[in-house]
């Protein structure tokens, strides 16, 4: 055993990391100055392509474009398994934990072959092809991961719809996008109990003509609608076809997948991630901030339904050639000790999961995690929001016994891949920060007029230069692309985050700066639960805004103006919180609903967010000016009647 003092990187991760603290610092100068040269080289190490690209990169960030490997072509699915069956065909690929402690499976890498040409082979022989899109909606099996490398098999792009999301959201993301196929299953199982995917899906598809064929998993056999002309069971289609599909060689810009992501405004995006740049980060970053080795067991307890999931469950990891632990369950289910007995089971050896759920279960005690050996471990990971510093203390001290180094990786659906991260052998932890840029990763830190901040200062942290796992494009609309991440400072990604820098150049993301919240990790849109509101009969307007909760991070803090003539009751609160739950999805149902007869509003009506958020957070000495509104005696009113009082 080793141990990390003061957070230093230790002499066992620098003795079996792929890079020392100089490794790290020359290879980053490279990836700076001598670009094209950095990611050749990259691409070549850790990709096989059919064909040489003519030209690494190309972009002009003014107008959100970017391509990498030009005139390359690949194929995602074979780099993720064709191209292991020689050496590690037997070898583990997908360990699957069932949500019931007692339900595994081992998928090994020719297996995967298989069962991917299998599904390919079906969606072909319905029509699928180059460029279709297919939307997944799926729970944590296996099955999740075939459809995905079954659809980069072909060349369709597949939209993964998280399957805690309503129908109504299903029924979006298909529109939006116009996917012909979808694959589901009859029910997902999660922490015991069903979750009813097929009947959503049925509900989704009412509005979606277009959609010819849905694919179902029989994961529980429970009884469920069924189309004839248009469903076809998993288990017999793909019975039924050839276990070889050829693989379709992809221009290195063609479009792999879609994955709808909230923002400030609007409806949801489908951000679009392409071929060759994509893959090359995710399995680059896999390999260098897990540092992972061959024949480790990884494991990340993200949802494939999450752009986590994509890199870091399928992509990264199998285009490393890496055994990926897919868990179905929750970490709390049957027991809060669940996570760290699956460890066990499986000899885990690097754990990436999210703040909140290390906050949850830390609420639980250590006991749980005691209870438990957690001798395999030799990395930790989290990743979705800021990690407070008692929870990475509680993650180092308890979890990883200070002997695990943890990363902390910041990055969103936008970047495909880690972003800002330690790399376990190079970088000296802070408890809390993200620490440096990954490879050809150059952030800033501009003021709100666009001024880049130098030094130890805080800002709105943007990225200066293309990197390879950029976001392509809003699918149907790159025009929202380029109004959204590069028009508030010319010529650079704004990331939509706050950041400080401290002296020894490390960064510490502060959390969003526009009106996105995160809850237990998700990304949730005001906007969005504002318009699902103001569906409702009793809702004449709704403001949404975020305040600190323990466990999630921060939670909904919802303001309604009830129609007129609506009584306001306990009854119609929970009403309204059911109500969105079925609207968005389960993980947006608001913590707190305020009735609020009046909103704080400027003269020229604009709401006042940053009173209402002030009011939520019982922030009340630092409420500021109130004399510009229209009505400023509304704020009396609602901070009289505030519900998240300490
Ligand atoms: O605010 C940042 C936060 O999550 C946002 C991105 O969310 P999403 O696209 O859903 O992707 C989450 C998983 C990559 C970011 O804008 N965030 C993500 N990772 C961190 C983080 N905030 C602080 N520290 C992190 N490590």
């Amino acid at each position: 055993m080793y141990k990390i003092d003061n957070h230093k990187v230790s002499d066992a991760a620098r003795a079996v990391s792929h890079l020392d603290e100089a490794g790290y610092e020359r290879l980053y100068r490279q990836s700076l100055e001598q670009p094209d040269q950095f990611w050749a080289e990259q691409a070549e190490r850790f990709l096989t392509w059919e064909k040489p690209w003519s030209k690494v990169h190309q972009s002009d960030l003014s107008k959100g474009e970017a391509a990498w490997f030009i005139d390359g072509k690949l194929n995602v699915s074979v780099n993720c398994i064709d191209r292991h069956l020689a050496e590690r065909g037997d070898a583990t690929a997908i360990i699957w934990e069932g949500d019931n402690p007692e339900d595994d499976a081992h998928i090994s890498y020719r297996q995967l072959h298989e069962k991917v040409c299998r599904l390919a082979n079906v969606l072909k022989a319905r029509g699928i092809k180059k460029g279709d899109r297919v939307c997944l909606y799926m729970p944590m099996i296996p099955e999740a991961a075939y459809a995905m490398l079954a659809c980069a098999r072909i060349g369709a792009v597949h939209s993964v719809v998280f399957g805690g999301f309503s129908p109504d959201a299903v029924r979006d993301r298909i529109l939006d996008s116009d996917c012909q196929a979808v694959i589901t299953a009859d029910e997902g199982v999660r922490g015991g109990k069903a979750v009813a995917l097929k009947t959503s899906v049925e509900k989704a598809l009412k509005d979606c003509p277009n959609v010819h064929t849905v694919v179902t998993v029989r994961r529980t056999g429970a009884d469920i609608p069924w189309n004839e002309n248009r469903d076809i069971w998993y288990h017999e289609a793909t019975a039924a076809v050839s276990a070889d599909c050829p693989a379709e060689a992809m221009d290195s810009e063609d479009p792999l997948f879609i994955l709808y992501t909230s923002g400030s405004t609007g409806k949801p995006k489908g951000v679009l991630h392409t071929t060759g740049g994509y893959l090359l980060m995710a399995s680059m970053t896999h390999h260098y901030v897990f540092d992972y080795h061959p024949g480790e067991v990884y494991w990340c307890t993200a949802d494939v339904g999450w752009i986590t999931g994509h890199s870091y469950i399928v992509y990264g990891p199998l285009c490393n050639g890496a055994t990926t632990l897919l868990f179905e369950g929750v970490p709390t289910y049957p027991d809060a000790s669940r996570c760290w007995q699956v460890i066990d089971k499986h000899q885990v050896n690097i754990f990436y999961t999210a703040p909140t759920a290390l906050r949850a279960l830390m609420a639980k005690g250590n006991e749980p995690v005691k209870s438990s050996s957690r001798a395999s471990l030799r990395l930790l990971g989290t990743v979705g929001e800021p990690i407070n510093p008692e929870a990475w203390e509680w993650y180092f001290d308890v979890v990883g016994e200070r002997r695990c180094p943890i990363v902390d990786t910041w990055w969103q659906t936008e970047t495909g891949a880690a972003m800002i991260t330690p790399l376990p052998g190079s970088t000296d932890l802070k408890p809390g920060s993200a620490t440096r840029p990954f490879f050809g990763v150059e952030p800033a830190l501009y003021d709100p007029e666009g001024n880049e901040l130098e030094g130890a200062t805080s800002g709105n942290l943007v990225i200066k230069r293309s990197w390879p796992s950029q976001i392509r494009t809003v699918y149907g609309d790159h025009q929202r692309l380029v109004d959204t991440y590069f028009s508030t400072y010319k010529g650079v990604y704004f990331t939509g985050d706050g950041a400080r820098r401290d002296e020894d150049g490390y960064y510490w993301i502060t959390g969003r700066v526009d009106d996105v919240l995160n809850v237990s990790g998700h990304r949730i849109g005001t906007a969005e639960v504002e318009s699902a509101l103001v569906l409702h009969d009793a809702v004449a307007e709704a403001a949404v805004v975020g305040c600190p909760h323990d466990i999630k991070g921060q939670c909904l803090y919802v303001y309604v103006s009830p129609m007129n003539g609506v009584t306001p009751s306990d009854e119609l609160v929970k009403e309204l919180k059911s109500f969105v739950a079925d609207q968005v999805g389960a993980f947006a149902r608001p913590e707190y609903i305020q009735w609020a007869p009046g909103l704080p509003k400027t003269r020229s009506g604009k709401i006042m967010r940053r009173i209402l958020r002030k009011i939520a957070c019982d922030e009340l000495d630092t409420l500021g000016d109130t004399s510009t509104l229209a009505d400023p005696s509304v704020v009396e009113e609602l901070i009289a009647n505030r519900l998240n009082q300490a």
